[in-house]
Formats: C-alpha cells, sequence, structure tokens
C-alpha cells in the first residue's frame, strides 16, 4: 500500500526532518506539510491523503486532534510527540487517533507503527485480561497459553501474553521459548519505549501470538517499578486486540497493578483438595472494593469434573457468585503437550479442554463486543 501523508507539524526545522524520513520510507510520501491545524483542516482534504501524522506537542491537542477526526473520519491518524506517555496515550485513541510515535522517528519506525494499527486497528478497542490465583498450580499458564492460541485463531487478531512474574515465569517454558528480551527488561527502559519499541520486546509463537515473557532469575524489580509495569500494559494495548497477563499467584503490587489496568479479572483454581471454594471466596472478597466487581471479576475452575453445566451451576452456588467457566482434567493432553512444547488445544483440536477453551475465547470476544458498545 501507498502512503499519501498530510503531514502537521508546528516547528518548522522538525516539520523538515520528518518530511525527509517520510520521502525516504518506501511506500511513503508527503503529499503536503501543514505548521497549523486550521490550514490543515481546511485545505488538507484538496490533496487526498490516505494517512495524517499529528503533532501533539501543542495546547488542546486532544479537541485539535478531535476536530482532525471530524473533517477526516476515515483517516488513520498517527499521533507524533515527544515522549510516550500513559496517562494521554488513551485519551488520544478516544480522540480518533490510531497510533503514537515519538519523534524524530526513524524510516523503520514509521513503517512499523502504521502496519501495527493496519493489522492491528487502534487501540481503542483492545480488551485486557488479568489471569490470577488464589493459591498456586491453578491451571491458568496452561489455560492463558491454549486461549490465546484459540483467540487468535478466531479472531485472526493479534494476541499478545503478558508473564508478570517477575521472579519465576514460566510461560517460556510451555512455548519452549529462549527470549531474548523478558518483562524485566521492558519494564527496566519503559520511560524510553514507546509502542513500537516495546514491539520487538515480544517472541513470536505463531503469526498472531506473542508473548513478552517473566524472568526466571529472581530479582527485585517488583519492589520499585510498578509505575514502569503499568506502562508495559497501556502501551501493550496499541500493539494487541487482546492482551492476556499471567501474574504472579497472591496478591502483591505487580497483580494489583495489573488487575486494575485490566478490562475483567478471571481468577483460577484447580478442583484439588476441597478448599478451593474457600479461597475463591476469599480472593472474591478482596475485590469487592471495586465499585464493578460484578462485572470485572469472573472465577473459573479447572480439572472440573464432570466438566458440565450442571457443576458449573453447583460451583455458583457455592460460591455465591456466577462461575464464568469450568475447564475439566485434561492432564494428559495438557502433559503430552508439554513435552512436544505444543499446545493442547493444537493437539486435540476435538478434545474436551479445546471445546472449553474455545468456549471461554467466544464468552471474550462476545464480551468485548457489549464492552465496545457500551463505551461507544
Ligand atoms: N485442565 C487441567 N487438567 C489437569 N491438569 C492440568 C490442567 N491444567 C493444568 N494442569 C496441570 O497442572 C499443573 C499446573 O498447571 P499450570 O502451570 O498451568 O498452573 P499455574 O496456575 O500457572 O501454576 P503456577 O502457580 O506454578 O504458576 C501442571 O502440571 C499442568 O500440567
Ligand atoms: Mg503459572
Amino acid at each position: 500500500m501507498e502512503y499519501n501523508v498530510l503531514l502537521y507539524e508546528r516547528e518548522l526545522i522538525m516539520g523538515g526532518q520528518l518530511e525527509e524520513t517520510i520521502n525516504n520510507t518506501a511506500g511513503f510520501h508527503v503529499v503536503r506539510r501543514f505548521q497549523t491545524a486550521t490550514d490543515a483542516i481546511g485545505q488538507g482534504g484538496m490533496f487526498q491523503p490516505n494517512l495524517i501524522l499529528f503533532d501533539t506537542t501543542g495546547k488542546n491537542a486532544i479537541g485539535l486532534l478531535e476536530k482532525f477526526h471530524e473533517a477526516f473520519p476515515r483517516l488513520p491518524i498517527l499521533c507524533t510527540g515527544d515522549q510516550w506517555r500513559a496517562d494521554t496515550a488513551s485519551r488520544f485513541l478516544q480522540a480518533g487517533g490510531s497510533g503514537y510515535i515519538v519523534k524524530p522517528f526513524t524510516t523503520e519506525e514509521l513503517r512499523e507503527a502504521v502496519e501495527n494499527f493496519a493489522k492491528n486497528g487502534s487501540g481503542r478497542d483492545s480488551s485486557v485480561y488479568t489471569f490470577f490465583s488464589p493459591k498456586g498450580k491453578s491451571g491458568k499458564t496452561t489455560l492463558i497459553a491454549n486461549l490465546a492460541l484459540a483467540l487468535a485463531r478466531r479472531t485472526r487478531e493479534q494476541v499478545g501474553i503478558i508473564d508478570a512474574d517477575l521472579q519465576f515465569g514460566d510461560m517460556a517454558v510451555f512455548f519452549n521459548l529462549q527470549p531474548a528480551t523478558t518483562i524485566v527488561e521492558a519494564v527496566r527502559d519503559s520511560e524510553f519505549l514507546q509502542p513500537v519499541s516495546l514491539s520487538s520486546y515480544f517472541m513470536p509463537v505463531t503469526e498472531n501470538v506473542r508473548v513478552l515473557c517473566g524472568t526466571r532469575t529472581p530479582n527485585l524489580i517488583d519492589r520499585v517499578a510498578i509505575d514502569g509495569f503499568e506502562r508495559i500494559l497501556a502501551m501493550s494495548r496499541e500493539l494487541f486486540r487482546y492482551v492476556l497477563i499471567d501474574v504472579p499467584q497472591a496478591f502483591n503490587p505487580t497483580s494489583i497493578a495489573a488487575a486494575e489496568a485490566s478490562d475483567a479479572t478471571f481468577l483460577c483454581a484447580m478442583k484439588n483438595d476441597g478448599y478451593e471454594v474457600y479461597h475463591m471466596m476469599r480472593a472474591l472478597e478482596i475485590f469487592k472494593d471495586w465499585p464493578d466487581y460484578q462485572e470485572r471479576v469472573k472465577p473459573i475452575f479447572t480439572r472440573v469434573t464432570p466438566c458440565n453445566a450442571a457443576s458449573r451451576e453447583k460451583l455458583s452456588d457455592d460460591l455465591g457468585f456466577p462461575v464464568a467457566a469450568v475447564i475439566p482434567n485434561a492432564y494428559d493432553i495438557v502433559s503430552t503437550a508439554a513435552d512436544n512444547g505444543r499446545m493442547a488445544v493444537d493437539i486435540e483440536p476435538s478434545s474436551a479442554l479445546t471445546q472449553a477453551v474455545n468456549k471461554l475465547a467466544d464468552q471474550l470476544t462476545r464480551g468485548s463486543h457489549v464492552a465496545m458498545e457500551a463505551r461507544a
């Protein structure tokens, strides 16, 4: 695709520099550069751009962006600024932006930023889900890995997994990855990152699924870097349609920050010694502080036998709260998959486990439509 770029840049020197970079990027061409928003809105249409670069550094940038969006409702608008900021990023997206890039940018960064929203849509519609377990060994890493594949397959959209276990992440082992970079480096570098540069910290698993791995080397980053972690989560919304976060067990600053930043939090417990309903109740108690916890907290039980609607209802009754999903006992296929570095949903597409995971994937894709309509 050829991009005819309308460049709105207030600074003369920066404008010249950006224009040169854009024209040096294969497939990109500046059709017109404007220094004022009024001129760009008034005259821009004549040059038939199909991509707008919008300078966010001026006063009332959100209001101006809304005006651009009104004037060019069908064109993608890539915001440019001095620094990516978590607190304004979502406001720019809500106001009509399709992505954000720090300037001056390279030809590579420009191409990646545009490819990113062309592939993925703008971060406006992304859904972020945290998977938390009141006790360890709940089956949540297994569930997330399989759910990510199921979501990508059903929607053909980009799915990101974030292993937020800053001490004992196991997602890399699941996918047989030797990550060059992990969440520790991403959080460490977060202040200098923007969505396009964060992208390379994720390791590809399939065409549509990528993982930001946790680390197996214990370190103290958990104590200091919550704001960096929050920045990574906010940037990930621009990179993926779905983001699934595996958080360390128990409540700590990381799991709380992930849950706060998520559209929903799944509480996972494995049927085991009979205490799991009790553990789940205790976990629910903690989330009751959220005014909207009824919608944002979703219990899941794994290794449920028999895995059917009756078991789910019984668990909901025992818990006094609706259970979102039940996942069957699938020890054999889960361990065969693990031994082969593959996922259960790939190995046995018709198994009860795959069906349960697909059902949950359907719930999430439907759920996000509802959420989007509510937001619109
Ligand atoms: N649906 C299932 N049925 C039976 N066994 C399962 C199921 N899901 C996972 N397991 C097994 O339970 C164990 C724990 O699974 P998993 O690592 O996914 O849980 P976790 O909650 O991420 O654990 P951790 O607390 O170590 O992070 C693994 O041995 C896995 O093979
Ligand atoms: Mg795990």
